[in-house]
């Protein structure tokens, strides 16, 4: 299985993301600093796994505090929160992530030593719940599927695979669980302007373990579902809010809008830590804009004439009632009971 943040050596390995599937590299990463770059930079990308990122940045960040002052510590603590919080705006696994570590330390009645050594042990196991929690989503996901035909062809948009969490992946979860039980023909990936996380990443994953992928740009999903070439679409997420409504990578709306035309169900995969429930609705959800070189620029060459404007959003909302299901950990849920997917909240409201 493809690991793509992990404890070793008192540091994180990264799989440098930026450079599939031309060169796998390995980047080692010491400092919190260094975990925020990788971050922005896109080294590590994808929205569990950054919060698995910022998780062990958090940790690298409290091993460089020098002080043992609990108080101090905590102060320097939260700048530590406030450099990675400010890395990407839109995935909420970030900050989830982030507010679990912070609780660690606050919670945490002992010496600043003891803080330290507690806040590696919650990174590690935000780290291997991700798996377990992609493996759950894959299952359930898999049950979720339509029941015909027996080989299923499902399009994903970006890549949303074990590169973008700590392993398994969310909709290229249910991409592998399908796989794995021979319900699934082939993966349609879309090549996912304007980073191309489809054409890198998903289908460098999908040649990985053997699995049939086509590559197509995006403007030829719509005309594919007319032909009858796709069965269902599944699709991640960055953050999803209290109704339902879904950030994921720009294009994923278009998507979402093609596959109702055609009568094709449209799936998001995420773990219950994407859903943001302090956000009724989706119009709140920030939306990154990133820099307009990944528009007009392909390798060293530069596509658009002088003189133009760009407008880059990295993400945009699919509404809910577009969205088929929502496939989490804790099983498929219609985008208007995303309560449910949290059982704790479920029996409060029941007592
Ligand atoms: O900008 P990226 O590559 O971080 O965006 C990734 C996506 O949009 C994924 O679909 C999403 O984070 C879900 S990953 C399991």
């Amino acid at each position: 299985m493809l690991y793509p943040v992990i404890w070793q050596n008192d540091s994180v390995s990264l799989i440098d993301q930026t450079r599939l599937p031309n060169e796998y590299t390995v980047v080692q990463i010491h400092r919190s600093e260094d975990m925020a770059q990788a971050i922005k930079t896109m080294i590590v990308r994808g929205a569990p796994a950054i919060g698995v990122a910022a998780a062990y940045g958090m940790y690298l960040g409290a091993r460089e505090i020098e002080t043992e002052n609990h108080h101090e510590f905590l102060a320097d603590l939260e700048k530590v929160a406030e450099l990675l919080r400010s890395t990407r705006p839109t995935a909420v696994n970030l900050f989830w992530a982030i507010s679990r570590m912070m609780k660690t330390a606050y919670e945490t009645l002992g010496t600043v030593a003891e803080i330290k050594q507690n806040l590696l042990q919650t990174a590690q196991a935000i780290n291997a719940e991700d798996i377990q929690t992609c493996q759950a989503i894959g299952d359930h996901g898999l049950a979720a599927l339509p029941t015909t035909p027996e080989k299923l062809r499902i399009l994903t948009h970006c890549n949303a695979g074990a590169l973008a969490t700590a392993g398994y992946g969310t909709a290229l979860g249910v991409v592998r669980s399908a796989w794995r039980e021979g319900r699934l023909e082939r993966v349609f990936a879309d090549e996912t302007r304007p980073r191309l996380q489809g054409a890198k990443l998903t289908a460098w994953e999908c040649v990985q373990e053997g699995i049939p992928v086509t590559v197509i740009t995006d403007s030829m999903a719509a005309h594919c579902m007319k032909q009858g070439l796709i069965h269902a679409v599944v699709v991640g997420a960055d953050r999803i809010a209290a109704n339902g409504d879904t950030a994921n990578k720009i294009g994923t709306y278009s998507v979402a809008i093609a596959a109702k035309a055609h009568n094709i169900p449209f799936f998001v995969a995420a773990p219950v830590s994407t859903v943001d429930f302090s956000l009724p609705d989706g119009s709140q959800i920030p939306i990154e804009e990133r820099h307009p070189t990944e528009i007009y620029q392909i390798g060293n060459t530069t596509l658009t004439p002088s003189g133009v404007d760009f407008y880059n959003p990295a993400f945009d909302v699919t509404p809910s009632e577009l969205i088929t299901a929502i496939i989490t950990e804790n099983g498929a849920f219609n985008p208007g009971d995303l309560a449910k997917s949290q059982p704790q909240t479920l029996n409060t409201a029941d007592m």
